[in-house]
């Protein structure tokens, strides 16, 4: 009999000399597969996926592929929402481990004792989330089509926004509603530093500051846009400003250098010591990783079906919601 840890080497094993992007683009027309990736993953992944996007372009692709495997390069939360929209597909994620703070920061009990002290209150969760917070949903939303949804709702609509505090003050001000918060928030975009921002303004004055709506209130006071990450990254291509000072993970400057290759782009400063914006949940997945879930067709999301069906419901909704305001 084969010992435990045999097994576990061979599993991971990967010759040394192999080209993985080509091992990885054999694999896949083998296999039928996809690779999704998101903006905040690292460049090498980024650059071998078959689509790069935002929360609500990844749904979407989710949604339509006809792929047999989807290989989701995101968090849990994402390749989950992957799994809820084809129950027939395989659907893995290179690290089982990378989660999300913001969606730890909802715990399923605690969000319906919640739920259950504000009666009367629509329930619209950002995508970052687990599926039972999903399934305790009425609409789910991202940063691209938030503020268009909740404004598609009549003004005295009573409506519970969770888990992002930061996003969902973004909405109530921008929109003059009076959404109840629920307390979380994203470790990363939690960081960054305002009085670093200006300094950096004061030596950049024609830059412009451009902010993801998960940062906090006194950033996206300063900032010039707020945006989803796609819309960040349309923003720096269509502006005329040369130099941006950018404000979410630091994932994003790949794509948005090689969209706008004349284009100076700063990453906003943190407030402690360490001089990068990576998210440790993102930067969990790698190449090699990558490789090993197509090979080895593992880690896989599996959900109980119950729970996939109730979680569904709000998702369905968010997406004829963002066809019929026409977001992409
Ligand atoms: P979007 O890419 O949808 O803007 O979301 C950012 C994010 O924090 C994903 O974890
Ligand atoms: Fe979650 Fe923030 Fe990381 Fe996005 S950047 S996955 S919201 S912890």
């Amino acid at each position: 009999m084969k010992n435990i840890n045999e097994v576990i080497v061979k599993e991971n094993y990967i010759d040394p000399v192999m080209d993985l992007f080509s091992e990885i683009n054999k694999l896949k027309k083998e296999k039928n597969a996809i690779i999704l990736a998101h903006y905040y993953q690292e460049p090498d992944i980024q650059d071998i996926a078959d689509y790069v996007g935002d929360s609500l372009g990844l749904a979407q692709k989710a949604e339509a592929t006809d792929a047999d495997i989807i290989v989701f390069a995101g968090v849990h939360f994402m390749a989950e929402t992957a799994k809820i929209l084809n129950p027939g597909k395989k659907v893995l994620l290179p690290d089982l481990k990378a989660g999300c703070s913001l969606s730890d920061s909802c715990p399923p009990d605690l969000f319906k004792r919640f739920i259950d002290k504000h009666s009367g209150h629509l329930v619209i969760s950002y995508v970052n989330c687990s599926a039972a917070i999903k399934a305790l949903s009425d609409i789910i939303c991202t940063s691209s089509n938030a503020r268009a949804i909740v404004e598609s709702l009549p003004q005295e609509q009573k409506i519970i926004f969770a888990p992002d505090k930061n996003l969902g003050g973004y909405i109530n001000r921008v929109s003059g509603r009076n959404m109840v918060l629920w307390n979380g928030a994203c470790m990363v975009h939690e960081i960054f530093s305002v009085s670093k921002i200006i300094k950096l303004k004061e030596r950049y004055p024609d830059s412009k500051v451009i902010a993801h709506p998960e940062c906090e209130e006194s950033v996206l006071n300063i900032a010039d846009f707020i945006g989803s990450t796609t819309q960040l990254l349309h923003f720096i291509s269509k502006n005329p400003s040369q130099i941006f000072i950018v404000a979410t993970e630091s994932g994003i400057l790949h794509k948005m250098q090689q969209s706008a290759p004349e284009k100076t782009l700063i990453a906003a400063p943190p407030d402690n010591a360490c001089a990068c914006n990576d998210c440790p949940h993102m930067k969990l997945n790698t190449l090699e990783k990558l490789y090993l879930c197509l090979r080895n067709e593992n880690p896989e999301i599996l959900l109980n079906e119950g729970l996939r069906l109730a979680a569904k419901i709000p998702i369905d909704r968010m997406l004829t919601l963002s066809k019929e305001l026409n977001i992409i």
